[in-house]
């Protein structure tokens, strides 16, 4: 009876949640609405039920918020690539500043002194970087080539994209159609999209052999749309290139650094190159490396803040649990230059430990830019010889947080400044950086 009350009324959305969901409270439990904004007053529908919390869909919207706008992409209701186009984009940030403030409050117990503002790149068509799956569904008659649904591992049946370059977004429903003609389409789930500058690469992750007429009809796709096909036929280290041969090598570039950087398809690179610019650019204002100082990049990739703090002339010391990624970055410094002030290590830090991160010497300073799990053990690691100054690059602000309390209440850091840096526009992501200084 309570809750068919509160149904009536509605209940009102206090914040967003880090998917980008509506929180409310009814009836002593938390409520998480998709689809609900902040300030809005809406009804909705549980599809789940637990003792403290329920998640659910909004069902009517009985106060709108005023930065509600209409969803650009026409299938952002059912695809799971977005989670919030329904909210204008300048509000988005703001949205992701107040997670970001939120967390380091509450989980790290700490104030940034100074709020940098946000970084914007591109906000459509931005994304370089995507993992598209591939299924064919009988039932449908057709092949499916996108993300996920919502909350659900069916593919969703989506004929565009507005976050994928238009280039490759406009390929979606022909790749599907390639796929049907396929000797192996039941056997081609995946199709990995890695953007360069001079190339557009697929990957395709094929569980059987091609046929002859398969590679044809691949090759006559490649030559038609213009983009370089490779296949990966197990582990992301079997990707090969397969038609053309002679493209151009797949690359991105920091020119404020003069800095060009090839990559293989399924090396990790960030999903923006145009926010990964702006992202290097802060990064380096606020490490300010400097010619003498001795640097660590941990979780360096193949060298994307490496390569800048060395072109400083500081002696960087880049390390990484990827021994191939390190391969390349090292591949990237010579390319570069850079070879005679930059090192590399291969290293598990989820394992570091104070003894181990001693013997790796003296360092003035330290970038940091760990997976979501966060740098725990690292910034634990951390002894009387610590650094003047930390800069944390980081794509989940708990864990941010998490170590932000470390670094400030048990490290005698102060944690200057920190921003959000919109990586991922219309989705929930929240990549941000932080400043920390020794006192
Ligand atoms: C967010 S990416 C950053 C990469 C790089 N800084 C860049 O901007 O391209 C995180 C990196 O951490 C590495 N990594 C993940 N787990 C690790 C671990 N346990 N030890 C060391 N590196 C790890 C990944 O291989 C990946 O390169």
């Amino acid at each position: 009876m309570t809750n068919n009350i509160h149904q009536a009324a509605g209940v009102i959305i206090e914040s967003l949640d880090q998917d980008g969901r509506g929180i409310a409270h009814a009836d002593g439990k938390v409520v998480f609405i998709e689809g609900a904004l902040t300030g809005e007053r809406v009804t909705y529908n549980a599809y789940r039920k637990k003792p403290s919390y329920e998640l659910a869909k909004v069902d009517q919207i009985l106060r709108q918020s005023f930065m509600r706008v209409q969803p650009k992409c026409v299938h952002f209701d059912m695809c799971g690539g977005c989670s919030m186009q329904h909210l204008d984009a300048r509000a988005q940030v703001a949205a992701k500043q107040r997670i970001l403030e939120d967390n380091l409050e509450r989980i790290g117990k700490v104030k940034a002194e100074t709020i940098m503002p946000p970084i914007y790149g591109q906000t459509w068509g931005y994304r370089q970087r995507a993992r598209l799956s591939v299924r064919h569904v009988i039932k449908k008659g057709k092949t499916l080539v996108g993300f996920h649904e919502k909350s659900s591992r069916y593919v969703a049946d989506m004929q565009h994209c507005e976050i994928l370059p238009p280039k490759i977004a406009n390929l979606l429903p022909l790749l599907a159609k390639m796929n049907e003609g396929l000797s192996i389409r039941d056997d081609l789930p995946q199709i990995e999209v890695a953007v360069g500058e001079h190339v557009d690469v697929l990957v395709l992750r094929i569980m059987k052999p091609l046929s002859n007429e398969d590679e044809a009809t691949i090759k006559q796709f490649a030559d038609t749309h213009q983009v370089q096909f490779w296949l990966q036929t197990k582990g992301p280290e079997t990707v090969v290139p397969f038609y053309p041969l002679d493209a151009p090598a797949l690359s991105y570039s920091l020119p404020e650094f003069g800095i060009t950087m090839p990559f293989s398809p399924t090396d990790f690179t960030q999903v923006n190159s145009s926010l990964n610019r702006l992202m290097m650019s802060r990064a380096m204002r606020l490490l300010s490396p400097r010619k003498g100082e001795r640097i660590a990049d941990f979780f360096c990739g193949l060298g994307n803040f490496t390569l800048p703090i060395a072109r400083s002339g500081a002696e960087v010391i880049g390390i990484e649990g990827s021994a191939s990624l390190l391969q390349r970055a090292a591949q990237n410094a010579a390319s570069n230059g850079l070879e005679a002030n930059t090192r590399f290590s291969v290293m598990n830090l989820f394992e570091m430990n104070e003894e181990t991160l001693a013997k790796l010497g003296h360092f003035d300073k330290m970038l940091i830019d760990p997976p979501r799990d966060g740098a725990f053990e690292l910034v634990k690691a951390l002894g009387a010889d610590a650094p003047q100054r930390i800069v944390y690059v980081s794509c989940n602000p708990a864990t941010l947080a998490r170590d932000a309390e470390v670094l400030v209440h048990q490290k005698g850091y102060v944690l200057k400044a920190a921003g959000v840096m919109n990586m991922f526009p219309h989705t929930s992501h929240v990549e941000s950086i932080a400043l920390f200084e020794r006192q």
